[in-house]
């Protein structure tokens, strides 16, 4: 009698490691711009209302630039303001040179549309990558912002050498801000080829099955089993969701859309949550900073 080929051990992607990385890279990069007298990069963030998650993310955020010698803005507006004025303070961001790029935190209250919003950022200064303007010039051959989170998941695969051209990467979630840029990021830049699955997908297992890489962007806890990924497959979770319950130390914590442990074990490689896609988010928006302020003051 044979015995079972064990499966896994899996390679664990670190994305704090890699991140870490990036970030002592830009370290350096700022030391030298300082050294030449040159600008030293400057994020502004606006955040409007008091929402939890949003508001560790921006701490997190805060403590980024701190940690790679960033100059950094936070303007806070209450969940009352009006689109109108909204806008009025992105005019003003828009227009102040000193500001190199800014984002304004989502999700916004519902009074407001983010895709005015997002229309109204000027895309040289866009570091989250979510205007119109960065989001067509992934398919350009000298893109300058990366939508932030697609990006740090390329560069998760790069700096892992995980191979992606003629692969089947199939990407569950088709949002702006996560799917739709990281398929065509698959695409172009990764040469794979690539299948979106999307809420109107049926039979979501038959896709995810055939996948050489799986990428999930969707914010279900769970959403992808075992049973759903072929054996051997690489498995990006980029799943952020925030589940209250007294079983958590804090109360709360930040839940991916893979089933970690049992996905785990049929993987070759896979992310955790947290501290895999969500830290290469944060790098990724401070070498966009980094890129806007080399562009604006060479
Ligand atoms: N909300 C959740 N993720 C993000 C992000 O990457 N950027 C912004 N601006 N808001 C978010």
């Amino acid at each position: 009698m044979s015995a079972e080929v064990a499966q896994s051990p899996y390679t664990l992607i670190d994305g704090k490691k890699i991140s870490t990385d990036i970030k002592n890279e830009i370290s350096e990069a700022v030391a030298i711009r300082k050294k030449e007298n040159k600008k030293i990069p400057h994020l502004a963030i606006i955040l409007v209302g008091d929402d939890g998650a949003s508001q560790t993310y921006v701490d997190n955020k805060v403590k980024a630039c701190k940690s790679v010698g960033f100059h950094y803005t936070m303007m806070r507006f209450a969940d009352t303001i009006s689109e109108e004025k909204l806008m009025k303070h992105i005019d003003h961001v828009n227009n102040d040179d000193d500001v190199d790029g800014f984002i304004v935190q989502l999700p916004l209250p519902e009074h407001i549309s983010v895709e005015r919003i997002t229309d109204k950022i000027r895309s040289d200064k866009d570091v989250d990558g979510f205007t119109n303007h960065n989001f067509g010039s992934i398919i350009s051959k000298k893109p300058l912002l990366m939508p932030a989170t697609p990006f740090g998941v390329m560069e998760l695969l790069r700096r892992y050498n995980i191979p992606t051209e003629g692969k089947h990467a199939v990407v569950v979630g088709a949002s702006r801000i996560a799917g739709a840029p990281l398929s065509m990021m698959l695409t172009e830049q990764g040469h794979a080829t690539v299948t979106i699955c999307h809420k109107y997908t049926k039979d979501l297992a038959s896709f995810t099955r055939s996948a050489d890489i799986l990428l999930t962007a969707v914010g279900k806890p769970g959403l992808i089993t075992a049973d759903m990924v072929k054996e051997g497959a690489v498995v990006i979770d980029i799943g952020t969701t925030r589940v209250e319950g007294p079983e958590y130390a804090k109360g709360w914590a930040i839940k991916g859309d893979v089933d970690f442990k049992n996905v785990s074990q049929k993987a070759s490689f896979i992310t955790p949550v947290p501290g895999g896609v969500g830290p290469m988010t944060i790098a990724s928006l401070l070498l966009n900073t980094l890129r806007a302020t080399e562009a604006r003051n060479p």
